[in-house]
């Protein structure tokens, strides 16, 4: 207890000292808000190469519009063609935080949260401190995409025009929009808040910002308490009737993966020209073709994709950090039980995909 008593003294002295450091005005004054990099900066650590010191309102919005509609208002007023015939950004990627830890991609305890906070469960990592990662489109990205993802791997933009050409099946993005969208990214950065610090983490921060620049091991802790890229490992269709004598599906999950994750762009209206619908006759079909290993089997659709057809769109495949074995056999068991039992109503999630 004592020398924490101490800090606590010495800290309380020092405020008015660092309250006026000169070029470093904010350190010590570092609160929940304070975006992560600045606390990084502030450590004396370079910026990376997609660094934007200018985030002007105008600009951020112009990119959001892009993520969100596909379509903006250009710097010379006139309205931007549209990105993509089959896509917007927002069809695979949230906006929001979408792991309770940063420092794990975890699927299960990405539904939990997902339905805790009423997001969608999607193949795409979510655009919410995509800038404070190093490496896009990794893993076996590396291998889906050739070339292009090799020069995506390490610089921000070419992954933006990687994603609008190949995953949205776009066209590229002019430079004033790709810096749009790249400044509507700066806008979604990582803030303190997220890292969930304890108070004595807290107190290591705090203390830090008294010490001198260049403070490798303190760069290194802080950067621990988030994912620096997310990974993604492919992986095979589970084997059609998978029976596991050790997991026990969860049909409550299975209703949340359908709605939260499929339905999103399966809905009536939306992207595919196959709807899934809450009727017995969707479930049936979807049920036996996966019991088969068919064409339809939902396995198959998580873990390979569908391929796009003439003047349409395509499924894209779930990693298996995107979609565990065992959520597929939740989402199995649930597509069996609407398709035999009394059905379970689709709500409240119905209401936020909408
Ligand atoms: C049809 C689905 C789909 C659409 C539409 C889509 N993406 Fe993606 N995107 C993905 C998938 C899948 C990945 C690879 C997994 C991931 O996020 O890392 C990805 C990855 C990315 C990445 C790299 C993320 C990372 O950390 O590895 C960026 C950046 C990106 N997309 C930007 C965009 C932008 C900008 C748009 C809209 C112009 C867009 N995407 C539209 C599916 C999509
Ligand atoms: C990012 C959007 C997206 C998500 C999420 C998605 N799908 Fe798809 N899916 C598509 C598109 C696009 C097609 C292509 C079929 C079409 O439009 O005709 C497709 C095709 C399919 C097909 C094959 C239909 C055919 O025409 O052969 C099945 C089965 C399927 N999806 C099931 C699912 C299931 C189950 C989920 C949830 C785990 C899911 N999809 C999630 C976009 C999506």
């Amino acid at each position: 207890m004592k020398p924490l008593l101490l800090i606590a003294i010495m800290l309380f002295l020092l405020t008015p000292l660092f309250l006026n450091a000169g070029p470093y005005e904010t350190r010590g004054i570092w609160d929940e808000n304070t975006p992560v990099y600045q606390v990084l900066k502030d450590f004396g650590d370079p910026m990376p190469e997609h660094y934007i010191p200018q985030r002007d309102p105008e600009v951020v919005k112009r990119g959001e519009e892009i993520v969100k509609y596909g379509v903006t208002q250009g710097p010379d007023g006139t309205t931007s063609n549209v990105q993509s015939q089959f896509f917007v950004c927002i069809d695979c990627h949230n906006l929001q935080r979408e792991d309770p830890d940063l420092r794990a991609s975890d699927p299960e305890a990405r539904l939990d949260y997902a339905i805790q906070n009423r997001k969608r469960f999607l193949p795409g990592t979510t655009f919410y401190g995509i800038v404070n990662r190093t490496t896009w489109y990794n893993g076996d990205y590396q291998r889906k995409y050739g070339d292009f993802a090799a020069h995506a791997n390490k610089n921000l933009v070419n992954a933006i025009q990687l994603c609008a050409t190949k995953c949205a099946m776009g066209r590229k993005l002019d430079d004033w929009e790709v810096q749009s969208v790249l400044a509507y990214f700066w806008s979604l950065e990582l803030k303190l808040r997220d890292l969930r610090l304890t108070e004595s983490d807290w107190r290591k921060l705090r203390l830090a910002s008294l010490q001198p620049d260049n403070n490798q091991d303190l760069i290194a802790w802080l950067k621990g308490f988030y994912l620096s890229a997310a990974p993604a490992t492919f992986s095979k269709p589970p084997a059609p009737m998978m029976v596991s004598d050790t997991y026990v599906p969860d049909i409550e999950n299975g209703k949340a993966i359908y709605v939260l994750s499929c339905m999103s762009c399966h809905k009536t209206g939306g992207i595919t020209s196959f709807p899934l619908a809450n009727s017995e006759v969707t479930y049936q079909l979807l049920r036996d073709h996966t019991a088969f290993g068919a064409n339809f089997s939902v396995y198959k659709a998580v873990r390979n994709g569908i391929k796009a057809s003439p003047g349409k769109g395509y499924m894209p495949n779930f990693p298996l950090q995107r979609m565990s074995d065992n959520q597929l056999q939740d989402l199995q068991a649930f597509i069996k039980n609407q398709a035999t039992h009394d059905q379970l109503p689709l709500e409240p999630f119905v209401d936020w995909i909408k």
